[in-house]
């Protein structure tokens, strides 16, 4: 068993690559190959297992526009050692865990789908890490190493504790942390509509295809703060097995002239290698700024948007866009037009119904007693968004703590009914009846 983190180090490098590189050699079309790509993704691995078999010249490089022309001409051929696509990293995962003993209910398919963004060493990383959390319950249980299955739980841990490493520093991408459509109450139609024009375009890719389907190639999702926007985009990087890349708009204002177009046109060239892949563009309005000079950089870093934006072919590339603003006036309407981010989906404050299953979603976190009227509570929260029923669900948890370190007696610890009316009583809700208007007349403007 010991041996087990090393052979998987080892075999981080996958077969399909593998395979890929050993027809060019075979067919003999080349002896001396360029192998470029991020690192992790195989390339020394590729060396070792070809230099034992064919005589080849092989050389390697993270940055292959960097090397100088002459000696790239040495090279007759050039591979591109890419971000495995979902499909391929499927393999690797295979690859990885074909010596790993795991439990029956251990689905592979299901933690491939949470890898996104993940290359051959980070995958090789996750079952090493599995396998690492397996031994410890297994020293804990049995007093040695070995003794015990890998489980579920086990990689669940080795999620928790993984960075993965290519995209996310290619392309400002942050980490997303875990949101599945059941931790987001209400808006149904709005996880409709994501789930129509943002996950089908590659889950239903031959049949778009096939039927020569033009889909949308953007989704906007506008609304006041707090409304579960940015809880939707993370919803859609959990529930669909396409790469995420969330983009930090700030770390895309460079101050070096032409930078800025260059991260844009750089997280396009990405995406489009590591299709299907959803771009999140949140807080879209921090693009145009609100300073003088940082319009002029935000209406150059609107026109390359529209350039990659119109040189993308959605179903093709299996590329979309989403994204996200509070404040949809200060967008530029060249980028809401056909074609472009064309699907305008309006967030707006739940209604009483939606905010009871708001409410229930935040009773699963919290402990509500048995008192509590969930019905009354959305009747008496109108205009409430979601992030307002977050807060103010943990005044009334702040007041049920301070009710139970009043009266020492009482053992159990639960949010009462009357908490909340407490908390309702001095709450003021984020979002005024004059703002509601505003998104109300943009909406109908968009008609
Ligand atoms: N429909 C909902 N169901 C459950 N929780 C919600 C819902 N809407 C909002 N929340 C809670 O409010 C928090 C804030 O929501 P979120 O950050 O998604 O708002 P937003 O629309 O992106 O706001 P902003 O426009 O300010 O970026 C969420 O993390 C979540 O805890
Ligand atoms: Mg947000």
């Amino acid at each position: 068993m010991t041996y087990f983190p090393y052979r998987v180090d080892q075999s981080f490098s996958f077969s399909f690559q593998y395979r890929e590189i050993c027809s060019y050699v075979n067919i003999d079309i080349t002896n001396s190959i360029l192998l470029y790509g991020p690192s992790g993704t195989g390339k020394s691995f590729a060396v070792q297992s070809l230099s034992s078999k064919y005589k080849t010249k092989v050389g390697t490089s993270t940055n292959h526009s960097r090397i100088n022309p002459i000696i790239r001409t040495i090279f007759q051929d050039e591979i591109e050692f890419s971000i495995p696509k979902p499909i391929q990293r499927f393999e690797i995962l295979k690859f990885c865990a074909m010596d790993l003993n795991l439990e029956k209910d251990v689905n592979l398919k299901e933690i491939n789908d949470r890898c996104h963004g993940y290359i051959a060493a980070d995958v090789a990383a996750l079952c090493r890490m599995a396998l690492e959390q397996c031994d410890i319950r297994s020293i804990q249980q049995t007093a040695e190493p070995g003794n015990l299955l890998i489980s579920n739980e086990d990689f669940q841990k080795g999620f928790q504790n993984i960075r993965i490493s290519s995209l996310q520093e290619k392309a400002s991408v942050k980490k997303v942390d875990s949101v599945k459509w059941s931790d987001i109450g209400g808006l149904d139609y709005v996880k409709r509509t994501l789930e129509e024009s943002v996950i089908w375009i590659y889950k239903h890719f031959d049949a778009f295809q096939r039927l020569g389907i033009k889909a949308s190639k953007g989704v906007l999702l506008y609304g006041p703060p707090g409304t579960g926007k940015t809880l939707l985009a993370k919803a859609v990087a959990t529930e669909s097995s396409a790469h995420f890349m969330p983009i930090s708009i700030p770390e895309l204002i460079k101050s070096e002239v032409g930078e800025s177009e260059k991260a844009i046109a750089n997280i396009f060239r990405i995406a489009i290698q590591c299709s299907p892949c959803i771009i999140f563009l949140d807080e879209l309005e921090a693009i145009f700024g609100n300073r003088d000079s940082s319009g002029f950089l935000g209406k150059k870093l609107v026109s390359q948007l529209l350039l990659e934006l119109d040189g993308l072919n959605a179903v093709d590339q299996g590329v979309v866009i989403l994204a996200a603003t509070n404040n949809p006036e200060v967008i530029d309407t060249s980028l809401l037009r056909p074609g472009r981010l064309d699907r305008h989906v309006y967030i707006k404050p739940p209604t009483s119904e939606e905010r009871i299953s708001i409410l229930k979603v935040l009773g699963n976190r919290m402990n509500f007693a048995q008192d509590m009227n969930l019905e009354e509570i959305a009747l008496k929260t109108e205009h409430y968004t979601g992030a307002d029923l977050k807060s103010l669900i943990q005044k009334a948890a702040f007041l049920a703590f301070k009710r139970y370190r009043h009266n020492k007696s009482i053992t159990e610890k639960y949010i009462c009914y009357d908490d909340v009316l407490e908390a309702i009583k001095k709450f003021k809700c984020s979002v005024s009846i004059d703002q509601l208007e505003q998104y109300q007349r943009f909406s109908k403007s968009l008609k």
